[in-house]
């Protein structure tokens, strides 16, 4: 058996998220961000790789979502679509090429592959009964029935799954049965599925799982995946590998390619994984690159990043499709993570226990890095870890402003003051103490041990290496004490320097893959930007370099902001903000144009008899002075709301309001916290202005 090559190029994948809601920690530190530092170190190294993701857009999860908000699937994956591509730029996700399911392309791409499939007799076709909902009219699978599982009692359970006991089920098995859409009970009735029996390939899995071995060749190194994905795989295996169905009676979906399966879409989880070459085809489109060199040559590494709950998928089920087709490489890797808790309870969307990536940069937009810092150090490699706003706290004042923001600073400023800016060398015969060499040791053997922990997927202890370069720095000026022998021994300030100004040139490299920015930063100003990975050295910084100025890296962050935080959780008021309202039916020009838009003075104001929502305006509309009826009164009181400047639908027919005649309507805007405020016109708008 031959033995294992390193990999001529590499194709890296992160689980396509659901489009069904934001993105929040618990992705992030699970199948992105640890990604994102194995191929920004593995770009920084010169290697050859490839990143893809993109969008999950079909499936219950879609559907089921539309629901709740009553709009469209289409609408649902078109807001949420453009939701994570804002969260993962936001936190600096740099996919090489990010795509969506529900794209033409990507339809075709998952319907060859289907057909190729057919054309294999990978599939066992039967008609049988299926439960259905003759209330919704569809067949119910998956999240869309419920019951109570047969293996462990507990109620909840889905179509597919047992949250509770983690027992895969068929519909079928459930008791009790119940529709999630309309909470009928369901009957039966036949339909056909495709099946992909799985227990043909129990056989060939198992070696492939355990040792590694594919077509009797040695494929991976097993001992190198997680301990916890081989285990999940082999009980899996060693459970009995049940037929799954591969098509569901469905309208969302990519539409089975054969005749007479009108209405029949596709498995999600065939669909969706194949995403991964449609994405895949449209980076090398774009790139003028052949996609076959990345899904073929057996020579490309392929590597899914994901979380636990995704394990089955792709090293057993995806595995048996690609093999099954015949082109295509097998996965090489599937470094998974477990699960990220939040302040002692499982994350959960409904319960609006998380915190979302795009509200958080929102309020903190300077806080990319630190965040990513905090995840990366609680990242659930081995085990669930557990995030909370303390921790967060703590690790960005102790560890980011106070080791690594305060010794950059405090490397810059003294460069400054001694040499105005430029960095000294050591000069010729200039003996070093054993601290130096040691320092000099520490940056010679950096960038390979960081390295090396990051190929090894301990991205944990890769950061906190690069940190103790930074603490190690630190120390170094704080025990050396350069500012008592600038006057004595100027000789040996330029040594310690030197070296310190080494030590940050060096964190420029080495902290790029987790945290870009202030890498960046550090780079300019120490005058190493473009530098690569293995350009990290003790003489990486060219004495002479005129030190740039350089921002403050991190501000400390209060206990107002931990209150505020952890005071949001589970603030299910915030359902609003996920429920985004949908845009309204498209209107005319001309419908637009009818409206008679103005800003008005509110000169007098008060409560209307008898009510409590409603205010009783007087306005100067600059054509009159009129009274409107508005129904602020829980918002404002009368004092708030005199001498405002307002926008008013002047042409709006009168309107009798609790015996008041309301001659317009005053224009609010609702906030994300449900309150109405106020549309104030900017400086130099006055009253009878016309807006269109
Ligand atoms: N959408 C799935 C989830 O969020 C992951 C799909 S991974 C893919 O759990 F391989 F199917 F794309
Ligand atoms: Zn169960």
């Amino acid at each position: 058996m031959n033995s294992i090559r390193t990999p001529k190029r590499r194709l890296i994948t992160s689980a396509l998220p659901y489009a069904n809601g934001p993105i929040h920690v618990g992705h992030m530190a699970g199948a992105y961000l640890p990604a994102d530092i194995y191929v920004r170190y593995l770009r920084s190294a010169g290697e050859e790789v490839v990143w893809v993701c993109g969008s999950d857009e079909h499936g219950a999860a879609i559907t089921l979502r539309a629901k709740k908000d009553g709009i469209t699937p289409k609408e649902i994956v078109d807001r949420y679509h453009n939701e994570m591509q804002g969260a993962f730029k936001g936190l600096d996700i740099s996919f090489d090429h990010y795509s969506r399911t529900s794209s033409e392309k990507h339809h075709k791409v998952a319907q060859d592959f289907f057909l190729k499939l057919l054309e294999n007799k990978s599939f066992e076709v039967k008609t049988e009964e299926q439960y259905f909902d003759q209330e919704a009219d569809q067949f119910l699978a998956d999240r869309y029935i419920t019951g109570s599982c047969p293996k462990c009692q507990a109620e909840g359970a889905y179509g597919d799954q047992c949250e509770k006991c983690g027992s895969t089920l068929s519909p079928r098995e459930l008791i009790n049965p119940k529709s999630t859409l309309s909470g009928s009970k369901p009957v039966l009735k036949p339909t056909t599925l495709w099946y992909l029996p799985m227990g043909r390939h129990e056989g060939w899995l198992r070696e492939y799982i355990e040792k590694g071995v594919l077509n009797g060749e040695l494929h991976h190194d097993a001992k190198k995946w997680k301990s916890h994905v081989v285990g999940q795989c082999k009980s899996w295996i060693d459970g009995g590998l049940q037929s799954r169905a591969m098509t569901r009676d469905l309208k969302w979906g990519v539409p089975v390619p054969v005749e007479g399966a009108e209405g029949k879409v596709l498995y999600v989880w065939l669909d969706a994984p194949l995403g991964y070459i449609t994405s895949t085809m449209e980076w090398a489109e774009k790139n003028g690159q052949d996609w076959r060199k990345w899904w073929q040559d057996p020579e490309t590494e392929l590597m899914h990043f994901i979380g636990k709950d995704n394990i089955v998928f792709h090293c057993i089920i995806f595995p048996i499709l690609l093999k099954e087709h015949g082109d295509f490489n097998l996965p090489h890797q599937v470094p998974a993570n477990e699960f990220m808790n939040l302040e002692g309870d499982k994350i959960s969307t409904s319960r609006n226990w998380a915190v979302w990536v795009s509200e958080f940069l929102e309020n903190n937009p300077e806080s990319s890095d630190p965040m990513r810092y905090v995840l990366t150090s609680i990242m659930p490699e081995q085990k669930d870890s557990e995030f909370t706003w303390n921790d967060y706290r703590d690790r960005i004042n102790n560890e980011l402003a106070d080791v690594l923001g305060n010794f950059v600073n405090r490397v810059l400023v003294l460069t400054r003051k001694y040499y105005e800016g430029a960095v000294p060398a050591i000069l010729e015969g200039q003996k070093l103490t054993e601290v130096d060499t040691s320092l000099i040791n520490e940056l010679e053997s950096a960038s390979e041990k960081i390295g090396d922990l990051i190929l090894r997927f301990r991205f944990r202890e890769a950061q906190l290496e690069a940190m103790n370069i930074a603490r190690k720095g630190n120390k170094y000026l704080t025990e050396e004490e350069p500012w008592k022998l600038q006057k004595t021994d100027p000789a040996r300030v330029e040594v310690i320097m030197h070296l310190a100004c080494q030590v940050v040139g060096n964190l420029g490299v080495l902290l790029e893959p987790f945290l870009p920015r202030t890498a960046e930063k550090i780079s300019i100003s120490f005058g190493v930007s473009g530098s690569k990975w293995n350009d990290a050295s003790p003489s990486l910084v060219k004495p002479g370099t005129i030190l740039g100025d350089l921002p403050i890296l991190f501000s400390k962050v209060d206990e107002e902001t931990v209150g505020a935080e952890i005071a949001k959780l589970g603030d299910n008021d915030t359902d609003k903000k996920l429920n985004i309202m949908p845009q309204k039916e498209q209107t005319t020009f001309d419908n637009f144009t009818s409206m008679d838009l103005r800003v008005a003075t509110v000169t007098e104001c008060i409560p209307v008899e008898k009510t409590k929502k409603l205010l009783q305006l007087t306005v100067d509309t600059g054509l009159d002075i009129r009274t409107v009826v508005s129904g602020i009164a829980e918002h404002f009181s009368p004092e708030e709301v005199i001498g405002r400047k307002v926008v008013l639908l002047v042409n709006l027919a009168p309107r009798n309001i609790r015996g008041v005649e309301s001659q317009g309507m005053v224009l609010m805007a609702t906030t994300d916290d449900g309150k109405l405020r106020f549309i104030t016109p900017e400086e130099g708008v006055n009253a009878g202005d016309v807006i269109s």
